[in-house]
């Protein structure tokens, strides 16, 4: 348990996890039993953002192996695919969590006997793990280069510490840049409907003691136009040849952005390009339109209204000034080899 003051998810004798969907009130670990329990965290947020959805794919796969009962290495084999599809199906976007879930796949596939398939799946979600905080450091420190001292940032969503493993992708540049000596301030949007922005980012900010302001979203363009946002910095659940996926809400800061001339950052891993596939062959996910009409079981909206509830949006490259990632700043067209 004491990990859960580090990391988002990790191993312990079993799989645990930070249950996000508890904060900003309550930091409590929830150990997960089962594949079923997995895909039902995952599908509820209460393990969220794409880097930490990657991590959660791969235990996902070392605890399917762990619950094996098959006699041998092919019938395990047959399981954990069945597992694999069952959490690469809980949200289509992120493409951290297909990726992590392969990866382990992978490793798993080269064991002959029941204890290696074990031990090598689990090895191989406890590198990715690691290698998610290894990553983020590095990408925070290319992107602390394009923070000046004195920044206000603004960013969506949450792409800190709890949407990976550790650190943070997005306010893992800003920890980075601050760490560095420089002095940031952040604005977070809310994030409607499920406020990943007041909930967590606002959480982990105040916990690293960074000054930030809370604002609604809609807010963001009225602050650029007075001066108050010098850049932009948000992360990303894919990053297909034409777009950048992420929270909706991301394309309108974007375009705004582009108005008042502000450079528009996006930081994420390469685990997180599709450089195969383009905007219009990825499903958005679309989550229950009640999320949008009811706030914490108090109704907002005339009950039976028509609501429409897509969770994340693609914004054009052309929009993005630079994305940051483990190899360096990428300025699109110009995109990684992967
Ligand atoms: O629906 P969520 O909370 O999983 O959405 C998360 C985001 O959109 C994040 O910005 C993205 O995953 C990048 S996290 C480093």
């Amino acid at each position: 348990m004491s990990d859960c003051q580090s990391r988002t998810i990790w191993w312990d004798d079993g799989l645990w996890l930070i249950d996000q969907t508890l904060l900003p009130e309550e930091l409590l670990a929830l150990e997960i039993k089962s594949i079923h329990q997995l895909v039902q965290a995952i599908k509820s947020l209460q393990v969220r953002g794409a880097p930490a959805l990657g991590a959660a794919g791969a235990y996902g796969i070392a605890l399917a192996a762990h619950l094996s009962r098959a006699a041998g290495a092919p019938e395990m084999m047959a399981e954990l695919e069945t597992a694999a599809e069952m959490i690469r199906s809980a949200r289509p976007t992120a493409v951290n969590l297909s990726w992590g879930v392969d990866r382990v796949l992978r490793a798993a596939a080269c064991g002959e006997r029941r204890e290696e398939i074990q031990e090598r799946a689990l090895s191989e979600a406890e590198e990715i793990a690691a290698e998610d905080i290894r990553i983020n450091r590095l990408l925070g420190k290319f992107g602390a280069r394009l923070l000046r001292d004195g920044d206000n940032v603004l960013t969506h969503c949450n792409a800190g510490r709890l949407a990976c493993v550790g650190w943070g992708t997005a306010l893992g540049v800003v920890r980075s840049a601050v760490a560095e000596g420089k002095r940031v301030h952040v604005y977070a949007c809310e994030t409607r409907p499920l406020h990943q922005g007041s909930r967590l980012t606002a959480w982990e900010l105040t916990e690293d003691r960074i000054p930030m302001t809370l604002i609604c979203e809609g807010m963001s363009g009225s602050l650029m136009r007075k001066g108050r946002i010098d850049k932009v910095v948000v992360g990303a659940d894919r990053i297909t040849k034409d777009a950048v996926f992420n929270k909706i809400g991301t394309y309108s800061h974007a375009v705004l952005a582009r108005h008042h001339g502000i450079p528009f950052y996006v930081a994420a891993p390469l685990s997180t390009f599709d450089s195969h596939h383009e905007e219009a062959d990825i499903t958005i996910e679309e989550r229950d339109p009640e999320e949008i009409c009811i706030l914490n079981g108090k109704r907002l909206a005339p009950e039976g209204i028509e609501a429409y509830n897509p969770a994340f949006d693609a914004t054009p490259l052309e929009l993005i000034s630079g994305i940051i990632t483990e190899k360096g700043v990428y300025k699109p067209p110009l995109m990684p080899l992967v």
